[in-house]
């Protein structure tokens, strides 16, 4: 299932992911009166986050259906684009994407033009957070919730860079599959990338942790990208 059909399910499906500690994360590298956008906001979850902790929060997704979800949750401009054909008429301090947006673009290619679009989006002194996926194995996992079972499998293939996964979510007898193929961008690549179009990898974290650098070996990345 993509997007479009899983969204209505997928706060329920995210209802255990730790979104509070990823947007204190986030307000480190916040100011109260910045002008912050969300590229790939999906449902809204961070912008309604940081809306209650007083920011205003633009966001942007190409899936309609999450947009629409998340319009009832964030009072600012929601957009409907695709980063790769960004269309924005505005400059931002801060810039987000969260939760391996950026890992459904096919390749470094894709990965440049996304970044040359944010940073004609920047302020000279702005900052882009991008928060990157980073499996480093293949594996299988059951967990039950809430009246819910989740089976998640994941297959990474380190030659290609390609992670194929597939999670089957279960509710009341029926099924519900969301399969999504990957590109896991390595730190390097990142950091060629943004230096191609002008940018500046400042620093790598992991686990929405200002205290821990993030390594090949993490689980997520969260890179902190300016100007140069
Ligand atoms: C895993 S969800 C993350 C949503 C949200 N950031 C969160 O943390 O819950 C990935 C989102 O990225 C969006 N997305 C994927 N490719 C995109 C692209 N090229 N441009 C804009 N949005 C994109 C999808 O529509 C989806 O809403």
């Amino acid at each position: 299932m993509e997007y479009k059909e899983f969204a209505k399910y997928y706060d329920k499906f995210y209802q255990n992911k730790d979104y509070a500690k990823e947007t204190n994360f986030l307000t480190n590298f916040l100011k109260q009166n910045d002008k912050i956008i969300d590229i790939g906001c999906g449902t809204g979850i961070h912008a309604s986050l940081l809306e209650q902790k007083g920011f205003k929060i633009d966001g942007l997704d190409l899936n309609k259906e999450m947009l629409d979800i998340a319009k009832t949750k964030v009072h600012s401009n929601l957009y409907l684009q695709n980063v790769l054909d960004l269309n924005i008429n505005q400059k931002y301090d801060v810039i987000i994407s969260m939760f391996a947006v950026l890992n459904h673009l096919k390749n470094t290619y894709e990965l440049e033009k996304a970044l040359l679009n944010l940073k004609n989006i920047l302020t000279e002194e702005g900052k882009i957070i991008i928060d990157l996926h980073n499996p480093q194995t293949s594996g299988k996992k059951i967990d039950t919730f809430d009246n819910m079972t989740r089976t998640m499998e994941w297959k990474y293939d380190k030659r290609s860079k390609i992670e194929e996964s597939k999670i089957i979510f279960e509710i009341e007898g029926q099924k519900y599959i969301d399969s999504h193929t990957f590109r896991i961008f390595t730190i390097d690549e990142m950091k060629l990338c943004c230096d191609n179009v002008g940018l500046k990898v400042k620093e790598v974290y992991e686990n929405y942790d200002i205290n821990t650098m993030g390594s090949s070996s993490s689980k997520n990345l969260q890179f902190l990208i300016g100007k140069k």
